[in-house]
């Protein structure tokens, strides 16, 4: 009797803790001495002391991964599973953004040694990437926008399947119960909890993420996905991170995980929080303001009076449907404080657009470029207002980012991202020395490229730039190209005169058609980066008064193509140092983009797989019937070309008379 008690004993005992290991587990933090022996954690991946998991450093081109040690048992065709953790990803230059992103997998294997860093998230590499035979289903926390995978920015959830071209994807974010939806920034460094559902029943899979610990009730993504068709009968589950070129730390700091059944809810103020970055002393805070107090007393009114007088002074009317446009909306007090009062010594630049000035923020210190536009009419700048929270949301790493906005009665201010380097044209023209090699033009090529191929397709309505050029390219402190004023052409189709079109360009950029038509089209951009194309490579601009004649870039490598002299056009500041090759596909493809006719030319998505090196160029390139390219009056490109020596500005903007 006894004894077959015992030994049912003994069965109960190992047969609940095993059976309970395998269809459930709850990690409240990491610090947990068994912990170790569950998980398998493999490249950067490791558990710190505070009780946080890390998948990767902030070091760049980095895998790391964790996997629940033991494989699932997917025993049924009929199943379903529940999960719920808790991450944070951190950047390493919140101005550079962040890279890679996070994934929770399932996979047939928990062996990615052949896994790739950046895009490919630790999960992929070139050659498996799609194959069916991987057997892996990921939901995504993608922080960079791998235009191969088809991303949609650089914060998006998504669900994937043997690939990380997403089968359906999502802005980060979760829904209120008013279905509005609200952006959740993955890259904030702040914790964010995840649920990820399925049930084999309906083959949905949900996919829900909060900053706060209450689940939000409409998933974010809810997508049919037959995943019995996807898994083996024993699976991995678990997590992989990476970095690229630009890097984040991924943590994790709790996860929960059921198999037929709800999986354990994570409060966010039990889980281990992560270390802050910076430490205030508090002791020495309440000593200064003991003797501070008694001083502030005093001063308070004095100041409470000066207020008062600067504030009548500075007012604005803010009217209410400004509350509600998307970027921030900055106080006027603030950018004036910031450029010093709009300091003539703290001027950028002046253009078509308005006057740019050096300005810097408080808390945190940073360092942006305000630039004031006056426009004529109030109704205008009210339209194009209705446009920036668009534009706001315009986020990659070869576009200038509008960090907001201000209006005081008919003036606007856009405050940008700073530019430490200054804008192309600068460094082309302006400096005595050639600072920039043919690989740095080149990489600045390939940034404009990409930069205007997000502006056509990368965004959900396509958006015309209508004013490429050298001063528009800004470069960014590691001399990675940023377009600049994209959007701003809209302002233009505002005018106070509704009966007239008017032409927003620049000489020399302005595609043929444009000058007949006055519609802008994405093919008007093509051909003003063909031009841009050139004067890089050749180091001219595209219109040179020389003697009493001009030169026309276009026409002068088109002469020297005809013949058959073309390396002649390259700029003799690098001569001897390039790459023959790639010289030579980016003066073919300028002149492809320079066709007359609008059909000759490639699309930006053309342009940037030549670029790459994707696909190469076969065009047969024949010198233009009638040769020259209609550049419009040079009078007027007299009047507006003025050299200036300031560094960010988006200057020489012709508006031909209407
Ligand atoms: C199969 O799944 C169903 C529901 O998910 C469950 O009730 C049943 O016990 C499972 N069968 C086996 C053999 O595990
Ligand atoms: C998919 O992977 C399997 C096994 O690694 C391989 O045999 C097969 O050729 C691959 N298929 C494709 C289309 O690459
Ligand atoms: C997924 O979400 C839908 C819509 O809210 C809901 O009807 C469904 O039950 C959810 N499925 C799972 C597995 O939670
Ligand atoms: C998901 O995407 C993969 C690869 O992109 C595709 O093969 C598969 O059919 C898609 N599945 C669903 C359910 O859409």
């Amino acid at each position: 009797m006894t004894i077959i008690f015992l030994f049912i004993y003994t069965l109960t005992f190992f047969s609940i803790p095993s059976s309970f290991q395998l269809d459930e587990f709850t990690y409240i933090g990491f610090t947990h001495p068994e912990t170790k022996l569950s998980l398998s954690l493999s490249d950067s991946a490791q558990i710190n002391k505070n009780g946080i998991l890390q998948l990767t450093s902030d070091t760049t081109k980095l895998t790391g991964h964790v996997f629940y040690s033991s494989p699932i048992h997917f025993k049924n065709s009929s199943f379903s599973f529940s999960t719920c953790f808790a991450f944070s990803i951190r950047p390493n230059d919140v101005k550079l953004g962040g890279g890679d992103g996070l994934t929770f997998a399932i996979a047939k294997s928990k062996d990615f040694t052949s896994a790739l860093w950046g895009g490919h998230l630790g999960l992929f590499n070139s050659n498996n990437i799609g194959n069916f035979s991987n057997h892996i289903f990921a939901v995504e926390f993608d922080t960079y926008q791998n235009f191969e995978f088809g991303d949609m920015n650089d914060n998006h959830v998504g669900i994937d399947v043997n690939s990380l071209l997403s089968n359906n994807s999502a802005l980060a974010g979760y829904f209120g119960d008013d279905l509005v939806q609200n952006e959740v920034n993955l890259k904030s460094g702040k914790p964010i909890l995840a649920w990820i559902e399925y049930d084999s029943i309906t083959s949905y899979v949900n996919v829900t993420i909060s900053p706060s610990s209450s689940k939000p009730r409409i998933p974010l993504l809810s997508f049919p996905v037959r995943l019995s068709s996807i898994f083996e009968e024993y699976m991995y589950v678990g997590f992989s991170a990476s970095t690229g070129l630009v890097s984040s730390s991924h943590y994790l700091l709790g996860w929960s995980f059921k198999l037929n059944g709800e999986a354990k809810s994570l409060d966010l103020n039990t889980l281990p929080s992560l270390p802050k970055t910076r430490k205030k002393h508090k002791s020495t805070l309440i000593i200064s303001l003991s003797i501070l107090v008694p001083f502030f007393v005093l001063t308070s009114i004095l100041i409470v009076v000066l207020f008062l007088i600067k504030k009548l002074k500075n007012s604005e009317v803010i009217e209410s449907w400004e509350l509600e446009i998307g970027p921030h909306r900055y106080k006027y007090i603030e950018l004036k404080k910031a450029t010093r009062n709009f300091k003539e010594s703290e001027l950028l630049g002046f253009g078509g657009f308005g006057r740019v000035y050096k300005g810097t923020l408080p808390n945190p210190k940073i360092q942006v470029a305000v630039k004031r536009i006056s426009h004529e009419s109030k109704q205008g700048v009210r339209e194009f207002i209705s446009e920036i929270s668009s534009i706001g949301k315009f986020r990659h790493r070869n576009l200038v980012q509008l960090l907001g906005w201000c209006r005081r009665g008919s003036d606007l201010l856009l405050v940008y991202d700073f530019m430490p380097n200054g804008s192309l044209d600068k460094l082309l023209f302006d400096q005595e020395k050639c600072v920039l090699n043919w690989e740095k033009r080149f990489n600045i090529i390939k940034g404009v490229a990409s930069g205007l191929l997000y502006l056509h397709e990368g965004y959900e309505q396509t958006v015309i730039h209508r004013d490429v050029k050298a001063s528009n390219v800004l470069l960014d402190d590691e001399m990675n190209a940023r377009l600049g004023d994209f959007g701003l052409a809209k302002l233009y189709d505002h005018g106070s005169n509704p009966g007239t079109t008017r032409l927003v360009g620049t000489l020399g950029y302005l595609a043929p058609e444009l000058t007949r038509t006055g519609r802008a089209t994405t093919g008007c951009d093509v051909f003003a980066f063909g031009t841009l194309l050139l004067e890089i490579a050749c180091g001219r601009r595209p219109i040179e008064p020389i003697g009493p004649d001009d030169l026309v870039l276009v026409d002068y490598v088109w002469s020297k193509w005809s013949e058959g002299s073309i390396l002649d056009v390259v700029d003799l500041n690098f001569k001897g140092d390039f790459d023959e090759n790639e010289v030579l596909m980016v003066l073919k493809l300028g002149l492809m983009c320079l066709s007359n006719e609008q059909l000759g030319r490639p699309s930006m998505r053309q342009v940037v797989s030549y670029l790459e090196g994707e696909v190469e160029i076969m065009e047969d390139l024949r010198v233009p019937s009638g040769g020259c390219v209609e550049v419009g009056g040079f009078e007027d490109y007299l009047h507006s070309y003025t050299p200036s020596s300031f560094e960010q500005t988006s200057s020489f903007t012709v508006l031909p008379k209407t």
